[in-house]
């Protein structure tokens, strides 16, 4: 089915950011005509420099490339101090707690729990310029003062998702090094305490050498084990720092904070990202994509262990002086209509969420949004996924009222913000599309060699110039980045940034992305390595082999499914247990989060005679789907069958 167009609110055009495409194409073309041009003009506009920059792009190194060289800026300046001139009794941060407690932080109260928390990890915790912290922490305000404390005084944080187990924690602590750890007791959520920090301390059980400190923020108050000369009260201790504190000087190319993402390979890869060129883009995007203006709540749901918790949340929202709703709880609590609720509470203008959650409260609670008055809002976005038209048209209708712009928002941990996406008030919009690259950024559909693919026909979606918010590096690991994002494609002749996304692009441009290219699974909106989840999976003691893959879910998108061979002559009516014990695993090793939703037990994976599993088989098994495609090379041809009567006999199909 050919969906058809959505067109911009006429109502909203005329104030817009961006009014129309004649608008977009104009900047477009500025950007191709004088590239560094175009990026120098708006840093220079929206970046309140300490001292200006001298160049605009480096690329005598590439892909390590530099932006704004030779200027001065600091992060903490950019989000909070510069807004105290003209905002500073204006609400930042609005925060809601999981069973509904309310706190609001000003700027001028941001800027002092900023300074008083940057004080605290200079005097109290020791932290230097450079220095790593871990942020392992639940959705409060005090993540945000966190993230800003470092970057006041130049330290870099790594937040890790609080979803993540003591293993994974432990693994990214080691890897970046980190010197002080930042959590939280626990935090609340569907009305019940939960906890943190005793996986901290299991975490630092072993091989954690550069931690020196743990700073524990008391959230729900539950008791907690405190390790002397380790461990501190952050409530405590802040009571003694002055709420003055100097922005230290930063160069554009400082590095403002590492994020753990999956790769295609087992370890996690620690993203590093720069400070003037990521915060250029994410002011810029929040005040094109969200078209924000002074007055409006913005409200994001995402956690801020993800990079749109960092860039949406966080970063983008308070650089752009906006109001920024953050939510502790979950959208089902104490119903399915508890988003509802808050966006005519706090009449919000911008809801940002995944489109696991829009499925989920449509099945949870079709009739919940009805309830409420929602008419506030202006625009609504959606990221992590592709969006599904039957989800994006509820969306539209029913939480928008119908005459809601949608922003179908494509972009990666690696891209620092946005980078396809509609202009709410500009891009006629299908269900389910990306559309267009945004201003600025040359994103195309190629193939290999860096030839265009022609409309219609499955190509590599690649970004063939650096853009100000990429990815810098991998920490510790320059060859890996170089290898991740340059080793696939080239545009004459010259290694161009491969996001691992196939995308289509149609006769008018429209680029609709069809998903990763590599063994990547997108969970709920979440990236897993599925050698990330094999890894943690061949970790119990019976199991010889297995191979994860990707199966449609209703509502998470993806769901894990794992085919798994076991040591020795192991009988079926061991499975339930099995099942049992390996999610055990997976649960101590990475998270809840990496569950699998379907496990069988099979006597063997089908392999080639080098030995290397074909995925593409055990995708299409995983699906219910015929094989069609050639398996006599494979070492074994009749295990397909035989993995097929196993599906059969666990019920599968
Ligand atoms: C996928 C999240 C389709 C994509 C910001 C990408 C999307 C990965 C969209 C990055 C979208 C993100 N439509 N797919 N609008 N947005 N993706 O690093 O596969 O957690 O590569 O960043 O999510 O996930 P990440």
């Amino acid at each position: 089915m050919v969906e058809k167009f959505y067109y911009p609110n006429p109502a909203h055009t005329a104030q817009a950011a961006i009014k129309n495409m004649d608008e977009y194409h104009a900047l477009m073309t500025e950007a191709r005509e004088d590239y560094e041009g175009f990026w120098a003009r708006y840093a220079r506009e929206k970046i309140d420099w300490f001292k200006p920059f001298d160049s605009v792009l480096d690329d005598s190194n590439a892909p390590f490339y530099r932006w704004f060289d030779g200027g001065q800026l600091n992060i903490a300046h950019q989000c909070v101090d510069r807004h105290l001139l003209t905002r500073k009794n204006k609400a930042a941060i609005i925060f809601e707690g999981d069973n509904g407690d309310q706190r609001i932080l000003t700027y001028r109260e941001l800027a002092n729990e900023v300074n008083k928390t940057a004080n605290l990890l200079k005097n109290r915790f020791e932290v230097v310029k450079g220095d790593r912290v871990v942020l392992y922490m639940p959705m409060i305000p005090e993540a945000a003062v966190m993230m800003l404390a470092c970057a006041k005084i130049g330290a870099i944080h790594s937040v890790v998702f609080g979803g993540f187990s003591a293993e994974a924690l432990r693994d990214r602590i080691v890897d970046a090094e980190a010197k002080l750890i930042v959590t939280a007791d626990g935090a609340f959520r569907k009305g019940q305490p939960y906890m943190l920090k005793p996986i901290v301390d299991e975490a630092l059980s072993r091989d954690c050498e550069a931690v020196r400190y743990v700073c524990v923020v008391e959230r729900n108050g539950e008791e907690v084990e405190w390790k002397a000369g380790r461990d501190y009260s952050y409530n405590e201790l802040i009571k003694s720092e002055s709420a003055r504190c100097d922005a230290a000087i930063m160069e554009s190319e400082d590095p403002l904070f590492l994020l753990y993402t999956s790769g295609s390979t087992g370890k996690p890869k620690g993203v590093q990202h720069s400070s003037a060129g990521y915060i250029l883009w994410a002011q810029m995007t929040m005040e094109w994509v969200f078209d924000l203006k002074e007055n409006d709540t913005y409200w994001c749901t995402a956690d801020v262990g993800w990079i749109t918790g960092h860039t949406y949340i966080v970063y983008g929202p308070l650089a752009a002086g906006a109001t920024t709703v953050m939510f502790e709880g979950v959208p089902t609590f104490p119903d399915a209509g508890r988003c509802w609720k808050m966006i005519e509470e706090y009449q919000v203008n911008q809801f940002y969420t995944a489109p696991t959650a829009i499925r989920l409260l449509h099945k949870m609670g079709e009739h919940e949004p009805q309830k409420y008055d929602m008419s506030s809002l202006r625009i609504l976005g959606t990221v992590g996924e592709p969006i599904d038209p039957p989800a994006w048209r509820w969306y539209h209708e029913k939480i928008g009222g119908g005459d809601c712009a949608i922003v179908d928002t494509y972009w990666q941990t690696e891209t620092g913000g946005h980078v396809i996406s509609p202009l709410p008030f500009a891009t006629p919009v299908r269900p389910s599309c990306a559309t267009f690259p945004l201003p600025g950024i040359m994103a195309e559909v190629i193939d290999k060699e860096g030839h265009p693919t022609p409309a219609g026909e499955q190509g590599y979606l690649c970004i063939t110039k650096p853009w100000p918010s990429m990815i810098r590096t991998i920490w510790g690991d320059q060859e890996r980045f170089v290898k991740s994002y340059f080793g696939d494609c080239a545009k004459e002749g010259k290694p161009v940034y491969f996001s691992g996304d196939g995308a289509v692009i149609d006769a008018e441009g429209y680029i609709t992305i069809t998903g990763r290219t590599d063994d990547v699974i997108n969970v709920s909106g979440h990236r897993m390595g599925t050698a990330e989840v094999e890894s943690a999976i061949k970790k119990h003691p019976q199991v010889a082999a297995v191979a994860v893959v990707g199966k449609p879910h209703p509502i998470k998108g993806e769901g894990i499914f794992a085919y798994v061979v076991m040591k020795g002559e192991d009988t079926i009516s061991e499975e339930i247990e099995l099942v049992q014990e390996i999610n055990a695993v997976i649960k101590k090793e990475i998270g809840a989060i990496a569950l699998c939703d379907s496990m069988i037990f099979v006597p063997d994976l089908p392999k080639t005679r080098s030995g290397k599993i074909m995925r593409r088989i055990l995708r299409a098994l995983a699906k219910g789907e015929e094989i069609t495609q050639d398996i006599s090379t494979l070492e074994d041809p009749s295990i397909v069958d035989k993995i097929k009567n196993c599906c059969k006999g666990a019920g599968m199909h």
